[in-house]
């Protein structure tokens, strides 16, 4: 069985205090969501211990945005698997996008973090998605094959999720069409060893078409970036019908 999993991704916003009041209005609205899904908010470093702390009890799980492949060590700016765990963090976005292309994330680093998620009992939420000029290339499906191959050299993937973001839809309000969401996400599946990795869709998820993304068969959940931030508008995402 498949487990759907939506999961906001806050990336680089939110304040302690602005989280905490987010918990405020978002957990009472979930006292009707169905059980079949899984909730994960993935929240700047600064916040999650509190986040921790404030959503034990709940059903809503706190999860990372970096993790670095050793335990401890000389790499300043970066953040440790038994920092996270110790703090009762379970999750951990690898390989998104703007980590790629800002901060010169490749496909083997973005193994190395992979493997060290999993190492430390984190199930790493793995990113993956092409350009606009890629896609008009005709890229695509080459493009994704080979981020899933290096990726996922040595990782289990009994305890992974996968994200499909094609950067041309993130942030922009360009949604792609929820039938070739779909049909890339079956792509992407006929190449796991594991087909019921559960597969998220990411890119201008919203109030609006998360009903329509979430009624393809092939599409497990969503990674949502600016319509997480506010309780409203997650609230209604989690609550698809
Ligand atoms: P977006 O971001 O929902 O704002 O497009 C998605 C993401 O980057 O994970």
């Amino acid at each position: 069985m498949r487990k759907v999993a939506i999961a906001g991704n806050w990336k680089m916003y939110k304040t302690q205090t602005e989280a905490l009041e987010f918990l405020q209005n978002f957990l009472p609205t979930l006292e009707t969501t169905p059980e079949d899904r899984d909730i994960i908010l993935c929240a700047p470093f600064t916040t999650l211990a509190s986040m921790s702390k404030n959503l034990h009890g709940s059903r809503v799980q706190v999860g990372a945005q970096n993790i670095h492949w050793e335990d401890a060590g000389a790499y300043t700016g970066e953040i440790a698997g038994p920092m996270l765990t110790e703090i009762g963090v379970r999750f951990v976005v690898v390989g998104h996008s703007e980590r790629r292309q800002y901060f010169g994330e490749t496909d083997e680093t973005v193994n190395l973090r992979l493997k060290a998620a999993q190492k430390n009992r984190l199930t790493p939420i793995l990113c993956v998605g092409e350009t606009k000029a890629q896609r008009d290339a005709g890229e695509t499906e080459s493009h994704l094959f080979g981020q899933i191959e290096r990726g996922l050299v040595g990782v289990d993937q009994n305890h992974l999720i996968i994200a499909y973001e094609p950067i041309w839809a993130i942030g922009t309000g360009d949604t792609c069409a929820a039938d070739e969401a779909n049909r890339v996400i079956g792509l992407i599946r006929s190449r796991l060893k594991n087909p019921d990795t559960t597969i998220q869709y990411g890119g201008s998820v919203n109030p609006k078409n998360v009903d329509e993304l979430m009624a393809q068969p092939e599409i497990d959940g969503a990674l949502v970036g600016g319509a997480s931030l506010t309780a409203e508008s997650f609230s209604r995402i989690v609550n698809y019908q």
